[in-house]
């Protein structure tokens, strides 16, 4: 092989190895949430779940229920009764009534859009923030992922109720592992596939066009590596006479 073809075809090598995500990776240890971004039925299940539990606080405002609905394969009339508020359009991004001002009044910090949070915090993060919430000595609730977070464990009634095991490290008390001390409506099981759900919807707002970018995106590569070959093959018929 020439040098040249083993260049070109280092290059290629590299351009497909340093195309994995490297945003919101995360960094800690953190369990792999092992969701699958092309199974549209989780992220179906994962938007009721949104819509019933996290949309009273959480805006996604850079989606629209008209893409929602094209993208899940859902009737526009359907996707209006079961996952919009009353009376707003097909074409209307998903906001809010809670007024920002109101929201930091009553819960001390504006809950945040989620449109673009799976980008941000990574979807391990999501998959552990949901998963960490628990009941401190006071009776509130807290987060291991992010300590006296304002929000409450608004799916308790799912998971059943999370106290901390402590244990000392260096003579400071520090939590060793969350135990469930009152059982939800799910088993752990049932309750880490609802989170998956979630996170799988989380991940689709972040990138609503990633299955179609991931399916062109193998053509591409097909068509550089055949181009690269023709376009070799042609240098090579241009050189003969030279040489
Ligand atoms: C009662 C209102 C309320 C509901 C309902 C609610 N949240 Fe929150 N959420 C908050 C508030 C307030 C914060 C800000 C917490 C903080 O920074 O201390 C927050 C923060 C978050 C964050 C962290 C953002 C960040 O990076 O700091 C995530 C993720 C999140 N919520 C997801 C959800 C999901 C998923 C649901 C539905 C299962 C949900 N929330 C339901 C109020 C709510």
């Amino acid at each position: 092989m020439s040098k040249q073809s083993l260049i070109i075809i280092l290059s290629l090598v590299a351009m497909i190895s340093t195309t994995s995500p490297v945003f919101g990776s995360g960094g800690e240890n953190l369990e792999n949430a092992n969701i699958n971004f092309r199974d549209t039925a989780a992220v179906q299940r994962g938007a009721k779940w949104f819509v019933n539990y996290c949309f009273s606080c959480h805006s996604a405002s850079y989606m629209r229920y008209n893409r929602l609905a094209e993208d899940l394969g859902i009737d526009k009339d359907v996707v209006l009764r079961d996952l919009a508020f009353a009376d707003v359009r097909i074409g209307d991004t998903m906001d809010i009534a809670m007024r920002p001002k109101d929201s930091e009044a009553w819960l001390g910090k504006t809950p945040p859009d989620l449109s673009v949070i799976s980008r941000s915090r990574g979807n391990d993060w999501l998959f552990a923030y949901m998963k960490s919430f628990y009941q401190d000595e006071s009776g509130g609730w807290n987060n291991l992922m992010l300590p006296n977070a304002s929000m409450p464990h608004v799916l308790w009634q799912l998971q059943g109720i999370q106290q901390p095991v402590w244990s000392t490290h260096d003579e400071r008390a520090v939590i060793e592992h969350l135990e469930l001390a009152s059982p939800g409506l799910q088993s752990p099981q049932e309750y880490e596939q609802t989170v998956r759900d979630l996170v799988t919807f989380l991940d689709y707002l972040g990138e609503p066009s990633k299955v179609k970018r991931k399916n062109v995106g193998i053509w591409v590569m097909l068509f550089l590596v055949l181009f690269t070959l023709v376009a070799y093959a042609l240098k090579v018929e241009y050189w003969r006479d030279v040489h």
